[in-house]
């Protein structure tokens, strides 16, 4: 893989994780591998990388971003824990959960980094190379996916170089992201009365989540926002309906593909002379969530104008499927 000057890819053997540990040090930007998708990494407590790193990303600043830690003793030196997010953590991390937690006061992570919130959206990831990489850091690491801001997530090291080549120092290439779709984000603020809230679903499904704690989590509100000038953005940023945004226009529940579209299909796919991709002929919602920011961004490159969707069931992985579907169908502003 070749890359502009400015912006190196690694493959991810001991050597390169140095390298980019030591990038990460100086304040760099180093885009590596999780199993949800790949993270655009910052040192958290690194004001001016993460002001590169927004730039980079050509991110609203209100737009709080994820810290990555080794391990639960790390993140409870960030965070509040309560007994439902200690619960939360011992049986899903490391994995693709991520916790918004009230923030220590002695949290060292930058304010910039969390948009100037009381809360800290913290997660273990659960890749060998994305773990080596915390190991030899040694500290927080702030990653948003590596992408620019309003267009689909990348799942491997060429779709972070379509996005940023020449805006980043290093990607770390430890190949295609395993599970595909980003971390399920969770809410213990003690709100919503008391309730955990499910902010955005995601690689963890949300029956995994209610069975561990016992209840059903809590939809978010606009009390969860408070006074905050932009109460949505806060609820929950990554649920702005632009998001996840296609060129082309995405028609969703598409049982026939109509001519002139290309075809997104799930399962056994209806005869078609247009071009085709298919999330999982099988009709696996694993292989399917594995495929989709890939397809949709191959589907928009082949200069597809209107993508048909065909249905996706909504169960397990599916509500994340069809969440980030929905979005990549919304008007563009
Ligand atoms: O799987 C993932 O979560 C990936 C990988 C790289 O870890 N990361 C990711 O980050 O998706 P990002 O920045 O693209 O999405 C994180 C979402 C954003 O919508 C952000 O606004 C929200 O988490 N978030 C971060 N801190 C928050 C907080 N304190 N309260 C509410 N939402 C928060
Ligand atoms: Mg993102």
């Amino acid at each position: 893989m070749t890359a502009e000057p400015g912006t190196r890819v690694l493959k991810a053997d001991d050597a390169a994780i140095s390298t980019a540990a030591a990038a990460l040090r100086q304040g760099g930007l180093v885009a590596f591998p999780t199993e949800t998708v790949y993270g655009l990494g910052a040192d958290a407590c690194h004001g001016e990388a993460i002001a590169r790193l927004y730039a980079a990303k050509g991110r609203p600043a209100f737009n709080p971003l994820i810290a990555h830690v080794a391990d639960v003793a790390a993140a409870r030196r960030l965070a509040v824990f309560d007994a439902d997010a200690e619960k939360l953590a011992a049986a899903f991390w490391p994995g693709p959960l991520t916790l918004v937690l009230p923030k220590r006061p002695d949290c060292p992570v930058a304010a910039l980094a969390l948009a100037g919130l009381d809360s800290i959206a913290i997660r273990v990831p659960n890749d060998k190379t994305a773990r080596a990489l915390l190991d030899a850091f040694g500290g927080p690491v702030v990653a948003p996916s590596a992408n620019r801001s309003g267009h689909v997530s990348p799942t491997t090291p060429a779709h972070v170089l379509a996005d940023l080549r020449g805006r980043i120092d290093l990607i770390l290439d430890g190949g295609p992201c395993a599970v595909g779709v980003e971390s399920t984000i969770v809410a213990l603020l003690g709100k919503n009365p008391g309730l955990p809230t499910l902010l955005r679903p995601g690689g963890l499904p949300r029956e995994q989540i209610e069975r561990v704690l016992g209840y059903a989590l809590a939809s978010p509100s606009l009390e969860d926002a408070g006074d905050a000038p932009q109460r949505l953005e806060v609820i929950a940023p990554g649920m702005l309906a632009s998001h996840y945004a296609p060129k082309a226009r995405v028609r969703l529940e598409a049982n026939a593909p109509r001519a002139g579209e290309a075809l997104l299909a799930f399962g056994a796919a209806p005869p078609f002379d247009g071009t085709t991709l298919n999330l999982s002929p099988r009709g696996d919602l694993i292989e399917a969530a594995a495929n989709l920011f890939s397809h949709l961004r191959a589907l928009d490159a082949s200069g597809a104008t209107s993508i048909a969707v065909m249905p996706v069931p909504h169960e397990g992985l599916g509500d994340a499927i069809n969440d980030r579907l929905a979005r990549a169908a919304a008007p563009k502003s």
